[in-house]
């Protein structure tokens, strides 16, 4: 099985339905380690529970960007991990470390991309009065959320929907596509 390091910021919800996808025997690769760069990151208590190795950095704690991506390096790499997924990982990524997993570095992103990169997409498809909305798994390259799509799923966008029932209806999708996408990655199915 493929070595998994996932990058959180947050609550995590979709590194737990990459760590509930993994627990099938035939599933083509395992979470050996959650980093995130918040230390009360929720997520991390989740990978904890499952018995999964966990880190957490604060990027203010290093003198700069370029030291704190290496000590995510090395850390990733103290992991042995074979493809780092961020889920929810609120942090813009130098070209330095992006470079250094490319190929082997993929991202979800709550929007059919190319529409909607950045934050705040659930509202701003609301705002463009769109008819559907979704979700992306990508390879990560040096541009924001511009990398080769892996895999879209696509809901519609409902009469009365708020951002928040909105964002309900994508994330369910994104918990079904990311596991989807990491397996195709991980038996080798998909490549940069
Ligand atoms: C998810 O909706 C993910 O797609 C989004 O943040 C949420 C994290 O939730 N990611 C981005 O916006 C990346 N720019 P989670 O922590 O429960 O997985």
């Amino acid at each position: 099985r493929k070595k998994v390091g996932v990058l959180i910021s947050g609550r995590g919800s979709n590194m737990s339905a990459l760590i509930e996808a993994s627990k099938a025997p035939d599933y083509p690769a395992e979470i050996v380690g959650v980093l995130s760069n918040k230390a009360a990151a929720p997520g991390l208590l989740t990978a904890q529970e499952h018995g999964i190795a966990t880190a957490s950095l604060a990027q203010s704690k290093f003198p700069s960007r370029e030291m704190f991506e290496d000590t995510m390096t090395q850390i990733l790499e103290s992991w042995e991990v074979d493809y780092v997924c961020l889920a929810g990982f609120m942090r813009i990524l130098g070209e330095d470390f992006v470079l250094r997993w490319q190929g082997r570095m993929v991202n979800i992103h709550p929007s059919l991309l190319p529409l909607y990169k950045g934050l705040d997409t659930h509202a701003r498809v609301l705002a463009a009065g769109d008819a559907e909305h979704g979700c992306t798994v990508h390879f990560v390259t040096p541009g924001l959320d511009e990398g080769p799509t892996i895999l879209q799923a696509r809901v519609p966008v409902l009469p009365g929907d708020t951002p928040e029932t909105l964002t309900a209806r994508v994330l369910v999708e994104e918990h079904k596509l990311y596991p989807l996408a990491l397996a195709m990655l991980a038996r080798g199915e998909v490549s940069l």
